[in-house]
C-alpha cells in the first residue's frame, strides 16, 4: 500500500501546521505517516493516495452513522439557511433537548449546550465545586476528561510516576501545566471501592464531587465490576458529594441512554459530547435541577459564542431523530454488528492461539495483547497488556485496508455492513502469525 502523496503533504503540513497535525493523537497514525484523507462515507474512507479503508475510529465516535449520513446532511443544510450562530435561542434547540432528556434517565433534570467534551466537562468541574462550595474533584487514574490544565493529569501515567496504590500521585499529561490546578483534585484508583473510602476519609468536607467515565472507554472498554457504581453513588451521597458520569464517549453510543441505561445508576450530573450530533461538533451537560440552577442563575458562570449553533443543533436534532424513529432496532443492530465483530475476532484469537484480546461493548470495544482474561483498571492494562504489539497489528491491517485507532478503542456505526465486519476479521486472520 503506497502512502507518497500523503507523506508529501505531511511534509507540507510540518512547515505549516505544528507537528504537521491538528490534535495530538493523531501523530500515532499505524501508517507511520499521518495519512490525508479527500474523501469518507459510511463505514469508508479514501485517502490520498486513493487507498480505501474500513473505518473503526469514526471521528473517535462521533460518527455514531458513519460519515457523511444524508439524513444529517439534509437537516444541516436545510437549517443552515436560515442562520448560523445566533448568540441566541432558538425553537429547535428545545426540541433537541425535550429529546435528549426523553432519551436519557435523568428525571426532572435541565441541560446546557457546549461545543465540545472537553468544554462541557470544564463546566462539569465548576458547576459540582459552585453547588457544594467544596474545592477537589476525585479523578480516576485511566479516565480522560479532555485535554485542560484543571484535568489533564493522571489519564496514563507511567507506573513508576504513578505512586502508590492507595495514594497515587498526580502526574501532569503535558508540559506547562499548572501545577497548582493538581490540587484541585484527588487522584484515584478505579474500580476498587476501598480506595474510594479512604479518598473520602482522607478528606472529610472537602469533596465535591467524583467524575467517572461510567464505562472506562479510554481504557480497555471496561465495564465496572458489578457493585462498584452503586458504591461509588452510595459514597457520595453518604459524603455530600456530587457524582458526574462523563458519558462523552458512551452517550447516544452504548444506549439511547447511555451508560445510565445500561448500568441502571442515575448521576447527580452527566456530560455528552460526540455521538450526539453524529459528527457535528456538540456538548451537553445534563443534570439536577437544583444544581443546574446553579448556571441557570448565572452563580455558575458558562459563556460560549458557538454554544448551541445551528449547524450543530441541527445535526443533533436529526441524529437523536433517527435513534428514536428506529427504536429499540436501531442500537440492536449495532451492537449485533459490533458482537459479530468481537466475537469474530476472538474465535481467530482461539484459533491461532494469540493474545489477541476484546473487551467491551458491542458500539465501542477495546482490542489489545493480554493474556488476562479481562482487564479492570489503568494499572492492570499497563502491567498486563503489550502495546507495541498492538500498534503492530493495527500498523499491518491498515495494510488490509482495515483502520484501527492508535489507542485500540474501536468504535462500529451503524453503517458498518456484516461484510465489512468479516473483511476485518479475515483481515485479522491474516495478520496475526505476522506480528
Ligand atoms: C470521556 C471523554 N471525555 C471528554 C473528552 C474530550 O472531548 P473532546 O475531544 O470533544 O474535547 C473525551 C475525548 O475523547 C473523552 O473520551
Amino acid at each position: 500500500m503506497n502512502h507518497e502523496r500523503s507523506a508529501r503533504l505531511f511534509d507540507r503540513a510540518k512547515l505549516l501546521v505544528a507537528g504537521g497535525i491538528s490534535s495530538q493523537i493523531r501523530v500515532n497514525e499505524p501508517a507511520g505517516v499521518p495519512l490525508f484523507f479527500t474523501h469518507a462515507r459510511g463505514s469508508r474512507m479514501w485517502d490520498a493516495d486513493g487507498n480505501e479503508y474500513i473505518d473503526y475510529i469514526q471521528g473517535m465516535g462521533p460518527n455514531l452513522f458513519g460519515h457523511s449520513p444524508d439524513f444529517i446532511n439534509r437537516q444541516v443544510s436545510d437549517d443552515m439557511k436560515k442562520g448560523y450562530v445566533f448568540a441566541a435561542q432558538f425553537e429547535r434547540e428545545l426540541e433537541v433537548a425535550e429529546m435528549a432528556l426523553s432519551m436519557i434517565p435523568m428525571e426532572d433534570a435541565t441541560v446546557r449546550f457546549a461545543s465540545s467534551g472537553t468544554e462541557i466537562d470544564q463546566l462539569l468541574f465548576r458547576t459540582m465545586r459552585g453547588f457544594t462550595g467544596r474545592p477537589k474533584i476525585v479523578k480516576f487514574e485511566g479516565h480522560y476528561h479532555g485535554w485542560m490544565d484543571s484535568v489533564n493529569w493522571s489519564v496514563h501515567p507511567p507506573l513508576d510516576e504513578a505512586g502508590p496504590e492507595d495514594a497515587p500521585v498526580a502526574v501532569g499529561e503535558s508540559a506547562g501545566m499548572d501545577r497548582a490546578t493538581a490540587e484541585g483534585l484527588v487522584i484515584c484508583q478505579w474500580n476498587d471501592l476501598e480506595k474510594l473510602e479512604k479518598v473520602f476519609a482522607n478528606h472529610p468536607g472537602e469533596i465535591a464531587g467524583v467524575i467517572t467515565e461510567p464505562i472506562l472507554a479510554n481504557t480497555n472498554c471496561i465495564v465496572p465490576a458489578p457493585g462498584y457504581m452503586e458504591g461509588v453513588q452510595r459514597l457520595c451521597r453518604e459524603n455530600g458529594a456530587l457524582l458526574a458520569f462523563d458519558e462523552v464517549i458512551t452517550g447516544f453510543r452504548v444506549a439511547a441512554g447511555g451508560a445510565q441505561e445500561l448500568l441502571g445508576i442515575t448521576p447527580d450530573l452527566a456530560t455528552y459530547a460526540k455521538a450526539m450530533a453524529g459528527g457535528f461538533p456538540i456538548a451537553m451537560i445534563a443534570g439536577r435541577r437544583d444544581v443546574m440552577d446553579y448556571i441557570g442563575n448565572g452563580t455558575v458562570y458558562h459563556g460560549g459564542s458557538f454554544n448551541s449553533n445551528v449547524m450543530s443543533i441541527a445535526a443533533a436534532y436529526a441524529s437523536l431523530k433517527h435513534i428514536q424513529d428506529e427504536g429499540d432496532e436501531f442500537y440492536r443492530n449495532l451492537n449485533a454488528k459490533g458482537h459479530r465483530l468481537m466475537d469474530g475476532l476472538r474465535a481467530v484469537a482461539k484459533s491461532q492461539e494469540s493474545d489477541l484480546h476484546v473487551q467491551g461493548l458491542g458500539s465501542v470495544f477495546a482490542i489489545s495483547f493480554t493474556t488476562k482474561q479481562e482487564i479492570t483498571n489503568w494499572r492492570d492494562h499497563a502491567r498486563n497488556c503489550d502495546d507495541g504489539k498492538y500498534q503492530r497489528f493495527a500498523r499491518e491491517m491498515l495494510k488490509q485496508g482495515i483502520r484501527l485507532a492508535s489507542n485500540g478503542r474501536t468504535h462500529l456505526s451503524s453503517a458498518h455492513t456484516n461484510e465489512d465486519i468479516d473483511e476485518t476479521v479475515a483481515a485479522a486472520a491474516a495478520v496475526l502469525p505476522t506480528l
